[in-house]
C-alpha cells in the first residue's frame, strides 16, 4: 500500500516537473546521422570521429549540403561550424532555416568568405510569408576559420534571435500588431550547405573563386536541435509554452544582451536594410521595434 502511495507520489511529481520549463540545455555533440541527413552530392561529405564531426567539401565539380531528418515549429538550434580557411573568395557557406511551403518563412546565416586574410562577412536574412529583402551584414569579432563557433538561432512566438556564440547579433521581435507576418504556424526544416556563389558573394562578385585552391572544406560538430517537433502540415505546436525556449525569460532579450546586441550592431555592422533609406525610403514596420533606432 506504502509502495502504490509512493509510487502515486512520484508520479504527480513527474507530472508536474514534466509540465514545468526545463531550463536551458547546453548543446551536447550528437552524431551528424542521429538529427541530420545529406541532401545531395553525398560524396562531398566527410565523417569524423563517429559522424559526431564532419566536412562539407566544395570543388569545381559541386558543393554540398544536408537538412534535418525533422521540420520543426519553434525551438533552438545551434551549430558549431569551422569556416572554410585561407582563400574562401567566392565561397558561401549556409546555416539556415526554411518552410516547405509557397508561404516561405527562412531564418538565414550566410557566411561569405574572402581572400586570404580578409575578413569574411556574416550576412544574416528573415522571410516571412513570402517575403524577403531583410539582410543584414556584420564582420565578426574573431576569425571564424582559425576555431569552431556556436551559431544558434532562437525561435518562440514572441522573437527570432541569431546567436553568435552566444552573443546575439539580431533579434526580429514577433510585429504581427504592426501588419508584419511572424512564422508561427509552419514548420521549418534545418538546412546547411557549402557552395559556389562568385557572382555575388565576394565585394560584390569582384572576387572570383580560385579553383587551383580546392577542395573548399567547412567543418562541422554539435547539431543540436531542441525544436517541438512537428510535421510538415502542422499548424501548431504541440507543446506551446512548455518548453524551455518558450518561457518568460526567452520571450525577449535582457539587459545584458541587448547591450551586447547594441555592441555588435555599433562595432561590427556594414550593412542593416533597417538603416538603408535608400532601398526602403518607408522604415519597415518591423525595426520600428528596433530598441536602437
Ligand atoms: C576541376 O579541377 C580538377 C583538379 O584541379 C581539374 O583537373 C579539372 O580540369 C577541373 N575541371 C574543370 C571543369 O575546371
Ligand atoms: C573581403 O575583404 C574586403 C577587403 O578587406 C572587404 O571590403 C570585404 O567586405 C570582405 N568580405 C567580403 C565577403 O567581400
Amino acid at each position: 500500500m506504502a509502495s502504490k502511495i509512493w509510487t502515486l507520489f512520484l508520479g504527480v511529481l513527474f507530472l508536474i516537473s514534466g509540465a514545468m520549463a526545463a531550463p536551458p540545455r547546453k548543446p551536447v555533440d550528437v552524431p551528424f546521422g542521429r538529427n541530420y541527413v545529406p541532401t545531395w552530392a553525398f560524396d562531398h561529405i566527410k565523417y569524423f570521429n563517429g559522424g559526431s564531426e564532419i566536412q562539407l567539401h566544395l570543388d569545381n565539380y559541386t558543393g554540398t549540403g544536408f537538412q534535418s531528418k525533422g521540420s520543426y515549429l519553434f525551438g533552438h538550434f545551434s551549430m558549431q561550424i569551422k569556416l572554410v580557411p585561407g582563400d574562401s573568395a567566392g565561397t558561401v557557406t549556409a546555416f539556415y532555416l526554411s518552410s516547405q511551403n509557397s508561404e516561405h518563412d527562412e531564418i538565414d546565416f550566410e557566411f561569405l568568405g574572402n581572400r586570404t586574410g580578409q575578413p569574411y562577412i556574416l550576412q544574416t536574412n528573415v522571410f516571412t510569408g513570402g517575403k524577403g529583402d531583410r539582410e543584414q551584414r556584420i564582420y565578426l569579432w574573431f576569425d571564424p576559420t582559425k576555431g569552431y563557433h556556436a551559431y544558434s538561432v532562437l525561435w518562440n512566438m514572441y522573437q527570432i534571435v541569431f546567436f553568435v556564440d552566444d552573443i546575439p547579433i539580431r533579434v526580429f521581435k514577433n510585429c504581427k500588431d504592426l501588419g508584419v507576418r511572424f512564422p508561427f504556424n509552419q514548420p521549418m526544416k534545418i538546412y546547411s550547405s557549402l557552395w559556389n556563389a562568385d557572382d555575388w558573394a565576394t565585394r560584390g562578385g569582384l572576387e572570383k573563386t580560385d579553383w587551383s585552391k580546392a577542395p573548399f572544406i567547412a567543418s562541422y560538430k554539435s547539431f543540436h536541435i531542441d525544436g517541438c517537433e512537428a510535421s510538415v502540415e502542422a499548424k501548431y505546436c504541440d507543446t506551446q509554452g512548455k518548453r524551455w525556449w518558450d518561457q518568460k525569460e526567452f520571450q525577449d532579450l535582457d539587459g545584458y544582451q541587448w547591450r551586447r546586441l547594441r555592441w555588435v550592431r555599433s562595432k561590427y555592422t556594414i550593412y542593416n536594410y533597417c538603416t538603408d533609406r535608400v532601398r526602403s525610403p518607408v522604415l519597415p514596420a518591423e525595426c520600428k521595434r528596433d530598441r536602437d533606432i
